[in-house]
């Protein structure tokens, strides 16, 4: 009777979650632990990608808690200069009736497929991140990657996050090694503050030649988000999150229809984020470009 019970529960459930309603149980948001970290992997990964040279310095320093997005977990060198990030590991909440017996968490995990979904995203984000390193590096301050397990790393890194000390053990973890940058918003903020408009303006030029730079390696991005995935290191922008980069050597022949399309997805951002700047970037953007 009591399964009888939890199969009918499980059947509403389940034809509730078929029409895509599901997405409230769901959550991508995790404290940080190192058990919250995606491991490195044995061998999906073409070896290569780990013989690159990086400063020592890098991982001998302590880091701190940065920021977090859907995918990773960010921490900042103490010297300011670098960030790691470290990939999260399947953040998917099992719903409750998946835990009344197997048949119900075979359900679950047959509809979600939760463990081979986030090593297959693992993977394309790997792909991105080396793309990034390889191709783009100076457009992303990607410096280093690694995915595959290694026996190189002497220390683990030291992460304080609060009063907590953690202890990450690199060998056996995905990361990627970026530059730190000025988020976009925090240098358009800080320049308007200082009361030097045509800096803010020029950094947002800045973003225009970070395109066409992209662009004209044959790397594209379905999305955007000026304000918190890009920034600046000195006077360049900079693309920090690569999470869904891809490369289209076609794109680099013939570049017009993507510049257009990123132009015009720019202007619309800085009308709506910078309504007071954007005569004046209109006005440059047209000089720049003629
Ligand atoms: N290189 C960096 N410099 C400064 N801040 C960073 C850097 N990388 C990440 N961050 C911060 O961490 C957040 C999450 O990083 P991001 O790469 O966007 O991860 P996700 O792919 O999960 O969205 C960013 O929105 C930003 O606030
Ligand atoms: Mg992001």
């Amino acid at each position: 009777m009591k399964k009888m019970v939890y199969w009918m529960l499980g059947l509403s459930v389940f034809s509730f979650s078929a029409l895509g309603l599901d997405y409230l149980y769901y959550t991508n948001s995790c404290r940080f632990s190192p058990g919250n970290l995606n491991t490195a992997l044995h061998s999906e990964i073409v070896a290569r990608a780990e013989e690159q040279n990086i400063d020592k310095n890098v991982f001998a320093q302590e880091y701190h808690v940065l920021g977090e997005g859907r995918q990773c977990f960010a921490f900042v060198s103490a010297d300011d200069a670098y960030v790691i990030k470290f990939f999260k590991k399947q953040r998917i909440n099992k719903k409750r009736w998946a835990k009344h017996g197997n048949i119900f968490r075979k359900i679950h995990e047959k509809r979600h497929n939760t463990a081979s979904r986030w090593k297959k995203l693992l993977l394309e984000t790997a792909e991105c991140y080396q793309l990034a390193r390889q191709d783009l590096s100076d457009e992303t301050g990607v410096i280093y990657t690694h995915f595959n397990k290694t026996e190189h790393f002497i220390k683990p890194l030291l992460i304080k996050d609060g009063k907590k000390t953690h202890l990450v053990d690199l060998n056996n973890t995905s990361f990627i090694v970026q530059r730190k940058v000025e988020l976009t918003r925090d240098r358009i903020s800080k320049l308007l503050n200082e009361g030097k408009k045509d800096l803010a303006v020029d950094a947002l030029i800045q973003m225009r030649d970070l395109m066409l730079s992209r662009t004209s390696k044959g790397i594209t991005d379905p999305r955007q988000s000026y304000g918190k995935n890009f920034g600046f290191i000195k006077q360049s922008a900079v693309q920090l999150d690569v999470g869904k980069i891809s490369k289209d050597p076609s794109l680099a022949l013939n570049p017009k229809a993507e510049m257009e399309k990123l132009t015009a997805n720019l202007k619309r951002w800085v009308k709506k984020n910078y309504p007071d700047l954007y005569a004046e970037f209109l006005l440059k953007i047209s000089d720049s470009s003629s």
